[in-house]
C-alpha cells in the first residue's frame, strides 16, 4: 500500500481544458506545468490527468490508438515526462488514466485483428466466430473487414473490447481467461503500464475497471484479473497507486485497487448529495443523505479498513456540482467532500464553482458531459485566460455569463470557494484525523431537515464533523464533550444537555475531549 496516499487528495485535470499555452484552443502539459504551483497552493498533492494519448478522439481521448505515444495537441513524451519531474519537485503525485477494456478502431492491435488471415492479434479482441452471430448484451462492430465474426465493443461503437475471456462461458468462441489470447492481452497492457511508471508517473486511474471479463455477473472473473495484476505490480512498482472506475468499493478494493471511487452510476446513493432534483446539500431541506450513509457504512465493513472509498466533486462524465447546488450551498458539499475518509477527488474549476454550460454542441463523443468540460476559467482576458487562440477555436466554448466565476476573482477574496477549498485541504493536513486513513462514526445521517455530522478519529485525535445545509437551525442527540472549534462557517454551534445545535447553513469542526 503506497504510503503517500494516507493524506493525497487529488485534482482532476481535463487536460484539453485547463490551460493552452501555444493558442490552438486545446490545453496542454506545458500549461499544467505553468499552474502546478496554483495547484499545490490550494493544497492538492497528486493529480489524474484524463487519457492523454495517441486517438482519433472519437471519445475524448477513451479511443486510445497507441498507448505508448502521448497526442501531439498536449505535447510530447519527453514533455509528460518534464510535468512528472516538475510536479514531484513539488510534492505533488501524478496518475495517468489507463484505458484497459476498448481501444479505439485506429489501434494497430484491431487493424490486425480484423484480417481474416490468423495473426498474434485474432484474439486480442471479443470476437464471435460469424458475423451472423453477435454477442450477447454488447453492442458489436460487424462487416468492417473480411473476418467473418462481430467483434464486441466496450462502450461506444468506436471502441471495440479487448479480450480477458468470458468466466461464464455458453458459446465455442468465448475464451477462458486463462486462454492464450486473453493472457497476451493482460500482459501487453501490465507493459503499458511499467511503460509509463518507469518514465516517473506515479499509478493510474483505470476506465471502466470493471469491464474487463465478460458475462461475470458478480465480478468474479474481473475481480481475479486485478489480483493477478496486482501481485505483479506490488513486486515491480510498490509505490504505484491505482484508483478504478468501478463504483463498488467492496468488489474493487477485493481485486487489489487502493481506491475505488462513488460515482452517478452504481449503488451508492452519490447522486442524492448533490445531483438530483433535491440535493442533500440544498437549503431547501428536502434531500436525503441517510441512504447514502447507510450504504457508505455497508460498503466501508465489506471493503476492509485498507481500502480508500473516494467521493469525487464530480468529473467529466456528470454535470458540474454547481448545477444542483447553489451559492453557499457548495461550500457545505466542499465541507463534506474535504473531511471524509478516502482520498478526496476535486474535478478542475469546481474549487471555483464553475458552471455546467448548457446547450452545447457535443464535443469529442462528450453529449450532455460537453457543458461539464469546457475550458478552465483563469482570469477577466480573452477567453478567460485558458487561451489566446480566437474564440471561435476553443476546444469547447466556455461559459458565456458575464459573472463567470475566475481564479484571478476569487484568489484575494477571503470568502471566496477557492479560500474555502484552501482553507479545508490545509485544515485536513493539518489533522490526522481528517486524512483518508481515519475512522469515521455518523452521529447524525443526513436525513431531511437533519444535520449530517460525524466523529473523525485517528492517532488519539477526535473531531466532530458537522453540517446544516437547511436554512432554519436544526439539533441532533450528542452527548460527546465539543471542545476547541477548529473551523466554523455560518456560525459556531451550540450544545445544551445532549444536543447540539447548529445554525441555519452553517459547517463546523470541533475538537473533541
Ligand atoms: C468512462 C470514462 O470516464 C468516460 O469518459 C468514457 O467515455 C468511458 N469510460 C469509456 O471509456
Amino acid at each position: 500500500m503506497p504510503k503517500w496516499l494516507d493524506n493525497a487528495v487529488f485534482y482532476e485535470i481535463y487536460p484539453q481544458s485547463f490551460l493552452d499555452t501555444n493558442a490552438d484552443g486545446i490545453g496542454d502539459f506545458q500549461g499544467i506545468i505553468n499552474k502546478l504551483d496554483y495547484i499545490r497552493n490550494l493544497g492538492f498533492n497528486a493529480l489524474w490527468i484524463n487519457p492523454c494519448f495517441l486517438s482519433p478522439f472519437g471519445d475524448a481521448g477513451y479511443d486510445v490508438a497507441d498507448y505508448y505515444t502521448v497526442a501531439p495537441r498536449y505535447g510530447t513524451n519527453e514533455d509528460l515526462k518534464r510535468l512528472f519531474a516538475e510536479a514531484h519537485k513539488r510534492g505533488i503525485h501524478v496518475l495517468l488514466d489507463l484505458v484497459p477494456g476498448h481501444t479505439s478502431v485506429e489501434h494497430p492491435w484491431f487493424r490486425e485483428s480484423m484480417k481474416p488471415e490468423r495473426n498474434e492479434y485474432s484474439d486480442r479482441y471479443v470476437w464471435t466466430d460469424s458475423v451472423w452471430e453477435a454477442p450477447e448484451n454488447m453492442g458489436c462492430l460487424r462487416a468492417l473487414s473480411q473476418r467473418d465474426g462481430s467483434c464486441a465493443v466496450n462502450f461506444f461503437t468506436c471502441q471495440p473490447a479487448l479480450n480477458y475471456g468470458y468466466y461464464n462461458r455458453t458459446r465455442p468462441w468465448q475464451q477462458s481467461p486463462e486462454d492464450e489470447g486473453p493472457r497476451a492481452t493482460l500482459e501487453a497492457m501490465m507493459d503499458v503500464m511499467r511503460f509509463w511508471l518507469t518514465m516517473g508517473c506515479d499509478g493510474f486511474r483505470v476506465d471502466m475497471a470493471m469491464s474487463l471479463v465478460k458475462n461475470d455477473p458478480d465480478g468474479r472473473g474481473t475481480i481475479a484479473l486485478w489480483q493477478k495484476v496486482f501481485n505483479v505490480l506490488e513486486q515491480e512498482f510498490p509505490e504505484a497507486a491505482m484508483v478504478s472506475e468501478w463504483g463498488e468499493p467492496e468488489k474493487s478494493l477485493q481485486g487489489g485497487f487502493h481506491m475505488d471511487f462513488l460515482l452517478h452510476f452504481g449503488p451508492s446513493h452519490y447522486n442524492d448529495l448533490f445531483r438530483c432534483q433535491e440535493p442533500y446539500f440544498s437549503d431547501r431541506g428536502l434531500g436525503d443523505a441517510s441512504k447514502f450513509v447507510e450504504r457508505y457504512l455497508e460498503s466501508r465493513e465489506k471493503a476492509g479498513k485498507d481500502g480508500l472509498i473516494c467521493i469525487p466533486s464530480g468529473n467529466h462524465d456528470m454535470t458540474r456540482l454547481a448545477k444542483h447546488v447553489e451559492g453557499e450551498e457548495k461550500k457545505l458539499a466542499f465541507t463534506f467532500l474535504l473531511t471524509m475518509p478516502g482520498a478526496p477527488f476535486v474535478y478542475y474549476g469546481d474549487e471555483i464553482g464553475m458552471r455546467y454550460v448548457e446547450n452545447l454542441t457535443s464535443v469529442e463523443g462528450g453529449y450532455e458531459r460537453t457543458g461539464a468540460r469546457s475550458p478552465m476559467q483563469w482570469d477577466s482576458c480573452v477567453n478567460a485566460g485558458f487561451s489566446a487562440a480566437p474564440k471561435e477555436k476553443l476546444y469547447i466554448q466556455q461559459d458565456p455569463a458575464a459573472d463567470r466565476p475566475t481564479v484571478a476573482q476569487q484568489l484575494p477574496d477571503p470568502d471566496s470557494l477557492l479560500n474555502f477549498v484552501k482553507q479545508l485541504t490545509q485544515l485536513r493536513q493539518a489533522h490526522p484525523a481528517l486524512q483518508n486513513r481515519g475512522g469515521i462514526h455518523f452521529v447524525s445521517n443526513g436525513a431531511p431537515k437533519q444535520a449530517l455530522a460525524y466523529e473523525r478519529e485517528q492517532a488519539g485525535e477526535k473531531l466532530l464533523v458537522a453540517m446544516n445545509p437547511f436554512r432554519e437551525a436544526v439539533a441532533f442527540p450528542y452527548s460527546g464533550k465539543l471542545g476547541e472549534a477548529l473551523f466554523t462557517f455560518g456560525g459556531a454551534a451550540s450544545q445544551k444537555g445532549e444536543a447540539v445545535q447548529l445554525p441555519p447553513v452553517s459547517a463546523v469542526i470541533y475538537r473533541l475531549d
